[in-house]
């Protein structure tokens, strides 16, 4: 047996496990002040679901996609994403019906068969935020505010936001026929798939990154209809009275299919090619076309793996036990284990290693551990109903404390 995991499959160890768990606690806590709630879906659902919605012009659903016929015969697909199952949700709960604003976020590992490199995995987690049946330009602003706030918890800078509209379906039908001819005039600059989608899905032309920006930079602009117009000029002005920066780049148009109007991206420098931290938009009409009431939305999701790596540098609560136990005579194995439950009731973190182990092994692993102190039970002070402090970070002295004492003192010293 070869324990290999599969490629583009990863194991996130601590300290990288420890990265990931602060930055959805300090997604969950913004998520709390802007009215968010948490949403879990399947890992797995229908394949229709996600060709319906994702789009079946998409890079993730034409080859991304883990896709099986199930043990019953059904085609069902692992979730690349989660916008079409919170949509499923919405739909299949009549949660359009429960009064609420329906503000949701969801935490998980999303799945695409893309070509691993740094920053791109097959399975990654997304923390992800969908605002469902608020056409308003102030729901726009808000649900990219959220994101904001949640990347200045992380103490992240030299993040560049983009913006960009694509419009309603009315907007788009104009611009299709003035985008397709300039993208026939110019076939020899496009590459094999894009020129196998141009009459399907020619938007995606504009930020392919095989056929290079000069073709989406000389492409004709779309024009936005005039509710178009004023409703991205709307999400702007907010958003800037709110004091954050961005700019526009109207070339964006996003991997995949259901978005209309605001769509938005967070980029890095620091990432190289995968540099998208965050993205998302509006999808005004997916709901309804999946069968669902009228209802407008918009959201977000961003790469927790992609994070990570901005993140792994920074300083963090460490994760280290406070005091390591140490039982330095057989007797003294039980009261170290009872002195080990003392502690953790107290609040203090504690660990050992194998009681049964000689006293320099057992020390060893206490000078790995991270902890700050070692507290050695032997039989003198068992005798004495003592407890030998030895500090492991500092140079303190060793001290010998009453064992009533503990955990009280060992909590002042540890300050
Ligand atoms: P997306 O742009 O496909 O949007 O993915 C969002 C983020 O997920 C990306 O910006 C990136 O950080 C991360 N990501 C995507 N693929 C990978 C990968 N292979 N490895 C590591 N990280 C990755 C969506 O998924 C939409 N559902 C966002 C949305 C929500 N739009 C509206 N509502």
């Amino acid at each position: 047996m070869n324990a290999h995991s599969l490629r583009g499959f990863r194991d996130i160890l601590p300290p990288e496990s420890e990265v990931f768990a602060g930055a959805e606690a300090a997604a969950r806590e913004v998520f709390r002040l802007y009215g968010y709630r948490e949403l879990r879906i399947p890992t797995i659902e229908a394949k229709e679901l996600f060709v319906k919605s994702t789009g079946d012009t998409t890079d993730i659903v034409e080859k991304e996609m883990y896709a099986f016929t199930d043990q019953g015969g059904r085609e069902v697909a692992v979730r690349p994403e989660g916008t079409p199952g919170v949509v499923r949700a919405y739909i299949e709960n009549n949660l359009s019906q429960s009064g609420r604003n329906a503000k949701y976020f969801y935490i998980g590992g999303m799945f695409r068969a893309e070509r691993p490199q740094a920053g791109r995995y097959r399975e990654f987690t997304q923390i992800g935020a969908e605002h469902i049946g608020n056409p308003s330009p102030f729901a726009d602003a808000e649900n990219i505010l959220v994101l904001f706030s949640i990347l200045d918890r992380l103490g992240l800078a030299g993040l560049s936001v983009e913006l960009n509209s694509l419009g309603c379906g009315g907007c788009r039908k104009n611009y299709r026929e003035t985008l397709l001819a300039y993208l026939k005039a110019n076939l020899d600059a496009l590459c094999e798939p894009c020129r196998n989608r141009i009459d399907r899905n020619p938007l995606r032309a504009l930020d392919c990154k095989a056929d290079g920006p000069a073709l989406a930079e000389k492409a004709p602009k779309m024009a936005l209809c005039a509710p178009c117009s004023a409703h991205f000029a709307k999400t702007q002005e907010l958003i800037k009275a709110a004091g954050r920066e961005f700019h526009v780049n109207p070339n964006m148009v996003r991997g995949l299919d259901y978005y209309t109007r605001t769509v938005f991206e967070v980029r890095t420098s620091a990432l190289g090619s995968q540099d998208a931290v965050a993205g998302g938009g509006r999808y005004d009409d997916l709901v309804k076309s999946m069968g669902g009431p009228q209802a407008p939305a918009i959201g977000w999701a961003m790469g927790l793996d992609r994070l990570a790596l901005l993140l792994k540098d920074k300083p963090r609560p460490s994760a280290d036990a406070e005091a390591f136990v140490v039982a330095a005579s057989e007797a003294a194995r039980e009261p170290a284990f009872k002195l080990l439950t003392e502690l953790r009731a107290a609040g203090i973190s504690a660990d050992s290693s194998n009681f049964e182990l000689s006293l320099k092994s057992q020390m060893r692993s206490a000078d790995k551990s991270g902890a700050a102190a070692a507290l050695i039970l032997g039989d003198d002070e068992l005798k004495n109903s003592s407890c030998s402090v030895k500090f492991l970070k500092d140079k303190r002295e060793q001290l010998t404390m009453p064992a009533a004492q503990l955990p009280a003192e060992l909590k002042k010293l540890l300050n």
